[in-house]
């Protein structure tokens, strides 16, 4: 826990980080779900590459929502309160696969966006954790779109 903070920066921070946590999920279930759906000549690779970026994400759920309960506040309890904050939109279809590796570079860089946001928010609050937190999830998610990126070149 942590009671370095006033109840101003704990609420701001917090909903920062259950909107970041929802985008998280909707991005997680998609590449998850992507994992289970990809076809074509370069199967193996793309479901082994989801599965990369689908484990990172769900580890990131739980780093998000532990920080969120560090402060006191709770972590969402179902998914309609989870992703009643979520701003990057589910997958309504199963496209194919280069389609689903632009769909996800998308995603990847607009949720690394996200972390860049939720970043510079805590620390005008001084909360480096966070902080740091993010920066860790905006390299990897960077990381990956790079990835995304080279397999559609
Ligand atoms: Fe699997």
């Amino acid at each position: 826990m942590t009671d370095h903070y006033t109840a101003d920066a704990r609420i701001k921070i917090t909903d920062a980080l259950k909107g970041y946590l929802a985008d998280t999920a909707v991005v997680y279930y998609k590449t998850h779900a992507f994992h289970w759906n990809v076809e074509g000549p370069n199967f193996y690779s793309t479901h082994i590459m989801f599965e990369k970026f689908y484990t990172k994400l769900w580890k990131s759920l739980d780093d998000v929502a532990e920080r969120i309960r560090t402060f006191g506040e709770k972590a969402p309890s179902n998914f309609i309160e989870l992703l009643q904050n979520a701003s990057i939109k589910e997958t309504e279809t199963s496209p194919v696969d280069h389609i689903m590796a632009k769909v996800l570079r998308d995603d990847y860089l607009l949720l690394a966006k996200n972390a860049r946001e939720v970043g510079a928010l805590a620390e005008s609050f001084g909360d480096r954790v966070t902080t740091d937190l993010m920066t860790e999830k905006e390299m990897f998610l960077e990381k990956a779109a790079w990835m995304l990126q080279s397999t559609m070149s």
